[in-house]
């Protein structure tokens, strides 16, 4: 079976708003999924209720075949999915490895293992393991919560905005580590961004999101050919 996560008609949202509709979305192994689409359309939403960091009211997430919806965040992390949050959340005030080292309370025997492992991914954070989070520079800030994220070795790692508010070099240095993670580790990639052509050069497959359903999916060397994404999401004709 190559399907890792299924999301099928999945309806969430806040307090009496549905934002997510009847959502749809698969992830196989081994593969790189993006999500984009309009602002306030329910991407992260979808990100925090496959997380279970928000409850979903409907439909079904299944993870290895299994149910997952009613698991906790942290019977979902111990299962293999890991979120690397938008905004970063991180502990400012504590130093790159003691933000390491709480992401990897679910394999406290490989900590020693798993933090060579990300810092082989980013030397920069080696270099900076005592530093404090909150003197880091924003692409070092994504570097450290996706490393975070990977201290708990993943099989799906989410990651909500990747290039937000970065320099273009930087996010093409994260794209090239994210490429040689997946290649290395085999593990899948959900990446909600904003930046529509890195979304379709680093994915397999695309999801464009609007107003809290599913507008357009497919492979995306296929999406990037298409007029219709051309136009509004690339603006090229
Ligand atoms: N904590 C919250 N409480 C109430 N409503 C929320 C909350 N978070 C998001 N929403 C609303 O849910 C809808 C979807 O938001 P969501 O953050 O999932 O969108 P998004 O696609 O990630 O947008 P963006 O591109 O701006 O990150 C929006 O209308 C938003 O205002
Ligand atoms: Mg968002």
């Amino acid at each position: 079976m190559d399907i890792l996560l299924e999301v099928s008609d999945l309806k969430a949202g806040y307090r009496d708003v549905e934002v997510l509709k009847s959502v749809n979305v698969k992830v196989k192994k081994k593969e790189i999924v993006a999500i984009f689409g309009s602002n306030g359309s329910g991407k992260s939403t979808l990100l925090k209720t496959i997380a279970g960091l928000l409850k979903h009211w409907g439909g079904v997430i299944r993870f290895l075949g299994r149910v997952i919806d009613n698991l906790s965040v942290e019977e979902r992390v111990k299962r293999g999915i890991s979120l690397a949050v938008e905004g970063r959340r991180l502990f400012l005030g504590m130093s790159v490895e003691e933000n390491l080292i709480l992401g990897a309370w679910t394999k406290r025997d490989k900590l020693k293992l798993n933090l060579e492992r990300v810092y082989s991914y980013f030397p920069q954070l080696a270099e900076k393991r005592k530093a404090l989070a909150g003197d880091l520079s924003g692409g070092q800030q994504q570097m450290l919560s996706i490393g975070r994220a990977l201290m708990a070795e993943p099989k799906l790692l989410m990651i909500d905005e990747l290039s937000l508010g970065l320099a273009p070099v930087v996010v093409e240095k994260l794209a090239e580590i994210l490429l040689k993670i997946k290649a290395e580790e085999g593990i899948s990639i959900l990446v909600v961004e904003q930046e529509v052509s890195l979304a379709l050069e680093i994915s397999e497959r695309a999801y464009i999101f609007d107003l809290g359903e599913v507008v357009e999916e497919g492979n995306s060397a296929d999406l990037i050919k298409k007029d219709s994404i051309r136009r509004t999401y690339l603006s090229l004709s």
